[in-house]
């Protein structure tokens, strides 16, 4: 089975993917009346399962919205030792380093991964364990807040694959990590 681990995720111009308090309505700034999910179920269809830091896992289910995914949810977490019963059967608590979750998820039958939260992608990509970077890039400052990427011992290239428009305003460019 192929193995590939995705990001897809949205940042502002200055790379920020939450603002300082965690703040999410910039995402929102673009007026998007036909709610268009650039790609977003695309990427569900195409993936096994998700893999994301807790701190994105409790911004999700503050929002008042039903669960909002449809492939199973792997929660990293050192602190959360459970998880509310209605997700009982939709998200598992995990943790280790990325390569020991990675192989604990292989082991149930998920290959197709989408990782997402901002130090759980910092950590997978220092372990050069991300294949693809899809980013949307809102036209935002935000000056401050959780950013998309940190510091690396070496520089990494990628390929730019694709690159869209959605609503006049908003690039999202897809990146395959070149080895
Ligand atoms: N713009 C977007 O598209 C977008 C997308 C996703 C998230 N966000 C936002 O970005 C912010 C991300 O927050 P964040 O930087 O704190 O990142 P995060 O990755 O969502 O969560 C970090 C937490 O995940 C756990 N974790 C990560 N790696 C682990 C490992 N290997 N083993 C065990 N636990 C591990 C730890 O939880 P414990 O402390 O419990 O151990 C850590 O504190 C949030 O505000 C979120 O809402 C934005």
């Amino acid at each position: 089975m192929k193995k590939k681990n995705i990001v897809f995720i949205a940042k502002s111009l200055d790379g920020f993917i939450a603002g300082k308090n965690g703040e999410l309505d910039w995402l929102h700034s673009i007026p998007n009346p036909d709610n268009n999910d650039m790609g977003f179920n695309h990427l569900i269809d195409e993936i096994d399962a998700i893999v994301m830091g807790r701190t994105t896992f409790e911004t999700v289910c503050g929002f008042e919205v039903d669960w909002p995914y449809r492939k199973h949810v792997f929660v990293l977490s050192n602190s959360l030792k459970n998880i509310p019963e209605k997700l009982e059967q939709k998200v598992t608590l995990i943790n280790g380093t990325p390569q020991e979750i990675l192989d604990q998820i292989y082991e149930r039958g998920f290959f197709k991964l989408y990782i997402d939260g901002g130090r759980t992608i910092h950590n997978f990509i220092k372990e050069d364990l991300i294949d693809e970077l899809r980013i949307t890039t809102i036209p935002i400052l935000l000056g401050g807040g959780f950013p998309l990427f940190g510091d690396l011992t070496n520089p990494m290239e990628f390929e730019l694959i694709e690159s869209k428009l959605f609503l006049n305003q908003i690039v999202q460019n897809h990146y395959k990590r070149r080895k």
